[in-house]
């Protein structure tokens, strides 16, 4: 697998590019289950925060298969960045998709399984629901999560923050509507706060139609864009595949 690192327009975050969405997703599982042994060496629990779409689709495959039996799971709590406002069963639920590629793999307590509470009575209701899960598991804690997987949209969007969304925010979960064209508009996010209080991000990109929007966050820092405002406490980390390589 070789990466070849692109020099971004700050010191801060590490941009690696590889061949391939597969060669991406393995990195990212190394990268993922490196950071789990890591940190499990001198705490207890571990909280992860997991990326909608299909760009981790492979990434959580690797981390059932080739991790499943290797990393203490029963020490991970699982956290969404966002979700749709639709059930679990829903084909188009983040927790779905998760459960599917990766949870029902591995042998983890559902208690440390925090999904989106969909089930409430109105989108706000969730949110509400769900800020509080996020509060009872870190007000006590010196940051939110330990890692916080994001995807990139070809609009720049990333969660369910979509541009334009304020940088800041005095809530950790909002109702947002999505705009016309995405999949489902009722969405529950986590707000940028939320992210740059984790430890580690970690954005998976990949695809040509993602080229303007990476190129927009990385080289031009538009301020318009969400993901131009990450900046997690300790580590900010891009992988690309060559597909999605900026233009130069
Ligand atoms: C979602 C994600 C969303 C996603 C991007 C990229 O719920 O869909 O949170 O932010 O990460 O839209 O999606 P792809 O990986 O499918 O390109």
């Amino acid at each position: 697998m070789t990466a070849t690192s692109i020099p971004s327009s700050s010191a801060e975050p590490s941009v690696h590019i590889f061949p391939d969405l597969e060669a991406l997703s393995r990195a990212a599982a190394q990268h993922v289950a490196a950071h789990i042994e890591t940190v499990l060496a001198r705490r207890e629990q571990y909280a992860l925060a997991l990326a909608g779409g299909r760009t981790p689709h492979r990434l959580y495959e690797l981390l059932a298969d080739v991790y499943s039996g290797h990393l203490p799971w029963s020490r991970v709590h699982f956290f969404w960045g966002d979700e749709r406002f639709v059930p679990h069963d829903d084909e188009a639920s983040n927790v779905r998709f998760v459960r599917e590629t990766l949870l029902d793999a591995i042998e983890v307590p559902s208690a440390n399984v925090h999904p989106v509470p969909t089930s409430e009575p109105t989108v706000e209701a969730a949110a509400d629901a769900y800020r509080d899960v996020l509060h009872r598991h870190f007000d006590d804690r010196e940051h939110t999560f330990d890692l916080a997987l994001l995807g990139l949209g070809d609009d720049g969007h990333t969660a369910s923050l979509f541009p334009g969304a304020p940088a800041d925010d005095d809530q950790w979960v909002r109702p947002v509507e999505a705009p016309a064209g995405h999949d489902v508009r009722e969405r529950v996010t986590c707000t940028l706060p939320v992210f740059n209080d984790a430890e580690e991000v970690l954005f998976l990109v990949s695809g040509a139609g993602k080229q303007d929007a990476l190129s927009a966050v990385l080289d031009d820092r538009d301020p318009s864009l969400p993901p131009s405002h990450v900046a997690p406490r300790k580590q900010l980390t891009w992988f690309a595949d060559e597909a999605a390589r900026p233009r130069a």
